[in-house]
């Protein structure tokens, strides 16, 4: 079946190995350009691809500019030379011997980002690190123009076509252009507004994903799940007139010696708080409160269409956060699926609750590894800002996840969760509280409260993407405005690694 929502489409990119004779019209060429000494100007990234006279010509312009190659910044010149219409001279800053791993991917986003309407890019970046070129320029000329009444207007046409240099022989960026469509996809959700995307039709466009990268898909909508008992999606739901849903997908790719990994990702199709309700200034980011559901959607059909000799088994519970007649109450009790009894002291604190039931049924499995991520506490941006995800869980592979994050510059910190924490989720009436009656350590209070349902033997991980999976700060890199993906990438790069050591 082919997907019912037309899902997104990455530009085209092809792998070359000398700069085109006749590129497209208005063609754009990109060029990695490093600072000079204290009154240098910039100089172009030696590149077999561009002869003297062209870099001549080039170093010229940026000189006569006052560019200097600093990190993000571009200046477009005209080279008479080349055969395109402008070069686009992207500034690494630093020296090569101190590049650090995510710095070709963010040039090659604040390029894409500076395109304004360019439909067609030739760039030598490539050559330096073709993943991170295809990958930050695909995602820095992300738009999301779903909403736009005048669709075609150049710049939500974007860029369409990417000709990578690169002297590698047999070299593909099939890998980047997956990943950076995985990332891209994740964010079309994050920006789909609470108006089109609640439970019903976030499940829809999962099976629609799913299915076409070949998933196994099953959903249990509300009557289901009250059936089964899973009172924490129950319960988080029952305010809304948009009943909840439990979604699951199957990458089956395990041979014989290969791992099981289970993902979870945190759902709510937008967060009021409930009865327990939030206040008004920036409630509409809740929008993005389904950022870790659409990241672990993205990663598992990006695990299939790699081919990952794994199985991923994707739980993602989804619902709508609402306070009415049929809402629950501060002080309900609720029954999390597998029977552990909740009192719901804030209803605000439902991520948890609908998580707690996800890790349940994900343990039933019987994974080797649990990545579960979720824009869980507004604490996570008091502690580590809105850029830096805070991972929690089994020590080592938590820091195995924070280590595979920085190396493909998502950042994720490795979290404590500090054994004395349980003592303050213990509830006067069940097993356990939603909250903590106290300030300190919100979002390492949650991850214990998630501690206790997952099963004995996995090993497991929490990431907490509550501010870097939607940027309201200024864009940056190749993260514009809006749902980021995050952390879509550090997932994959755990079932990469998983694929390959066990
Ligand atoms: N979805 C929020 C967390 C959040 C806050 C995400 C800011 C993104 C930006 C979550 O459901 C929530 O409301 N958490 C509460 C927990 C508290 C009641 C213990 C919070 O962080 O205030
Ligand atoms: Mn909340
Ligand atoms: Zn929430």
């Amino acid at each position: 079946m082919s997907p019912a929502i037309p899902g997104y489409q990455a530009p085209t990119v092809t792998v070359s190995a000398s700069l085109p004779k006749k590129p497209a019209d208005k063609a754009v060429l990109i060029v990695p350009v490093v600072g000079g000494d204290d009154d240098g100007a910039a100089t172009v990234v030696t590149s077999p691809f561009l002869d003297r006279k062209a870099v001549g010509e080039v170093e010229a312009a940026l000189e006569s500019l006052g560019a200097k190659g600093g990190t993000d910044q571009v200046t477009r010149v005209v080279a008479p030379s080349l055969p395109v219409a402008s070069v686009l001279a992207v500034g690494l800053g630093k020296p090569r011997d101190e590049w650090a791993p995510d710095l070709i991917r963010r040039a090659a986003g604040v390029a894409g980002r500076s395109l304004n309407g360019t439909e067609s890019v030739i760039t030598t970046l490539s050559d330096l690190d073709l993943d991170a070129a295809v990958e930050g320029l695909i995602l820095g000329a992300y738009r999301f123009s779903e909403f736009r009444s005048d669709k075609t207007a150049p710049k939500d046409k974007g860029l369409r076509e990417i000709t990578a240099l690169t002297t590698v022989k047999k070299a593909s960026a099939q890998r980047a252009v997956d990943i950076a469509t995985a990332v891209a996809t994740a964010r079309d959700l994050v920006n789909t507004p609470p108006s089109h995307l609640f439970p019903d039709e976030f499940a829809k466009r999962a099976k629609a994903l799913g299915e076409a990268a070949g998933l196994d898909v099953e959903i249990l909508d509300d009557t289901a799940l009250a059936k089964a008992g899973y009172g924490g999606v129950i319960g988080v739901g029952k305010g809304s007139s948009r009943p909840p849903r439990l979604v699951r997908l199957a990458h089956r790719g395990a041979k014989r010696k290969g791992k099981k990994v289970a993902l979870v990702g945190k759902g709510i199709t937008f967060d009021t708080g409930g009865i327990s309700i939030k206040p008004a200034a920036n409630m509409h980011q809740m929008t993005s409160d389904m950022g870790g559901a659409a990241a672990v959607i993205a990663t598992v059909v990006l695990a299939a269409k790699q081919k990952l000799p794994i199985d991923v088994i994707a739980t993602v519970p989804m619902a709508e956060n609402m306070p009415s007649a049929t809402a629950q109450r501060p002080g309900d009790v609720l029954t999390q699926y597998g029977g552990t009894t909740v009192e719901v002291l804030n209803t605000d604190a439902e991520g948890r609750l609908i998580l707690a039931d996800a890790i349940v049924r994900a343990c039933e499995d019987n994974p080797d590894y649990l990545i579960e991520t979720s824009t869980l506490t507004g604490a996570q941006t008091v502690a580590l800002g809105s850029r830096t995800p805070g991972v929690m869980g089994s020590d080592e592979f938590r820091d195995r996840v924070a280590a595979l994050s920085q190396a493909i510059g998502e950042n994720a910190w490795p979290m404590p969760l500090p054994e004395e924490l349980k003592e303050d989720l213990k509830s006067t009436v069940a097993d356990l509280a939603n909250v903590s009656g106290s300030r300190y350590a919100g979002m390492l209070v949650a991850g214990t409260f998630l501690r206790e349902f997952v099963a004995e033997g996995v090993q497991w991980a929490h990431i907490d993407i509550a501010g870097p999976a939607y940027n309201t700060g200024s864009p940056w890199g190749y993260t514009g405005k809006g749902g980021t993906g995050v952390p879509t990438r550090t997932m994959f790069a755990a079932l990469e690694d998983i694929s390959e050591k066990g």
